[in-house]
């Protein structure tokens, strides 16, 4: 039975964990469980001269693997529908299905993730999480609260109207008398009937493909199929280990997915080359130079899902080595060095200074975050190199300082490097070790 693989990002989201899922669905019969989050995610999967843009649907939807979509995501189906829409104009139909666990996204909860950051805003820019506006706090506070509506049950129940309009006026209450916000009476997201019509129309997408979770990994399983868990966000956005409250509200570590159906799981973190960040929150390696402006051109560091242009940073081992001890990681992937490439020199955050005394892991405490500043050891770069023939000579083929950096990050955090990738494109990377059956879809 092949081992269960997980595929973690560790850092603040957007490490390139999309196109790593894509490469190992592809590599072998397999099925893809995404284990958390909702549409904030955005994952990028670049096939040829075809890119697919992610965000509900799981990635391994680009090697036309079947996926599902597992019990601890969260689904907004409207959006999902346009997802898949834009999905058909190219042709593409995915073989997906959703456990009925899934939460749902409810259109008042887009509403309320906007209400709470202008809450949260009072009087300091600081205190706003910079959320993705998709509704994701509010409907995990609603799965914790025991107040939000399981896909199954909203979908599969006899009639849900009753419980809809008794919520859709609580909601109206809250926003209304808690927050002092008004919202127009014939807003769609708080009126009873315009959510009942919704429900509807998803009912007649979505009841189909709707599963049991738990049987259909059990029958992947059975069938000798790799089970792949792709996390979404980052290490650092996790509800649990990362830098609260600047996190998103989902279990992004292994724990998301061991919750989820992964057994005794290969875990497989992913890390760019450097550091990248949406929204707010300490950022201890971050640059604003020109070195800056350059990653942010050089890599396209814009969000897939808000447009936003992304903080970028010199990779954070701080945080890196925190991922490794929480999610026992059994090796790293490291994307994106062609981005890197044509520096004189490279840096790497190696450890934090707090108060003049040095830290090997990322803190716990928020000031501590906020008082952090990086440790910074330069290394030399290297030349933007012909990388398809470096794809084609593998891990031999990549240049001495390349291997040089893998070597110190290997040497100060004890992860070893298993691939790397240098170019979007599904064929551009080397790998070995653990990941080494890739080689093979090359
Ligand atoms: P939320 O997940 O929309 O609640 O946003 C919480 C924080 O996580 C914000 O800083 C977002 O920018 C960030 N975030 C959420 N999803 C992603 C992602 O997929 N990539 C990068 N950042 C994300």
């Amino acid at each position: 039975m092949p081992p269960d693989t997980v595929i973690i990002g560790t850092q603040f989201g957007d490490e390139g964990k999309g196109r790593v899922v894509d490469m190992l669905a592809y590599a072998e019969e397999s099925m893809v469980v995404r284990y958390s989050g909702g549409p904030n995610a955005g994952h990028t999967v670049v096939v040829g001269d075809q890119t697919f843009k992610f965000h509900n649907i799981p990635s391994g939807a680009a090697s036309g693997r079947h996926s599902l979509i597992g019990g601890g995501c969260i689904v907004d189906p409207g959006k999902m529908a346009e997802e898949l829409a834009a999905l058909a104009e190219a042709n593409i139909t995915p073989s997906v299905s959703l456990s009925s666990r899934a939460h749902v996204i409810m259109p008042y909860h887009r509403l309320q993730d906007r209400v709470e950051e202008a809450w949260r805003r009072g009087d300091s820019e600081d205190a706003v999480i910079g959320t993705t506006g998709r509704g994701i706090g509010p409907c995990y506070a609603d799965k914790a609260a025991r107040t939000g509506f399981r896909i199954g049950d909203l979908l599969l129940s006899r009639d849900p109207a009753p419980l809809i309009r008794r919520m859709v006026a609580f909601k109206r209450r809250l926003f209304e008398q808690a927050y002092g916000v008004e919202v127009a009476a014939e807003d769609p997201a708080l009126d009873a009937d315009a959510v009942l019509s919704q429900i509807a129309r998803w009912r007649e997408l979505f009841a189909p493909i709707l599963v049991d979770d738990v049987t259909a990994i059990q029958q992947a399983r059975a069938e000798g199929k790799r089970l792949i868990f792709e996390g979404a966000q980052g290490f650092g956005l996790d509800i649990e280990y990362g830098r609260y409250p600047y996190v998103s509200s989902s279990v992004n570590s292994v724990g998301g997915a061991v919750a989820n159906g992964a057994h005794h799981p290969l875990s497989i973190g992913v890390n760019k080359s450097y550091a990248s960040a949406v929204g707010s929150g300490a950022f201890p390696s971050e640059l604003f130079d020109e070195v800056a402006d350059r990653i942010v051109e050089r890599g396209n560091e814009y969000g897939t899902t808000t447009g936003r242009r992304r903080r970028v940073g010199w990779l954070d081992l701080p945080l890196l080595r925190r991922a490794a001890t929480v999610n026992g990681l059994d090796g790293l992937v490291i994307t994106s060095i062609d981005v890197l490439a044509s520096f004189d020199q490279i840096g790497l955050c190696v450890a934090y200074d707090l108060d003049g005394e040095r830290h090997e892991t990322a803190p716990v405490i928020a000031d501590d975050w906020e008082r952090a500043t990086p440790v910074i050891e330069m290394l030399p770069g290297w030349e933007d190199g012909d990388w398809d023939a470096v794809a084609d000579g593998g891990w031999d083929a990549l240049p001495g300082t390349v291997i040089s950096y893998f070597e110190r990050i290997t040497e100060l955090t004890g992860l070893e490097i298993v691939m790397c990738t240098f170019g979007p494109e599904r064929t551009m990377f080397a790998a070995r070790g653990p990941l080494a059956h890739l080689s093979a879809i090359r």
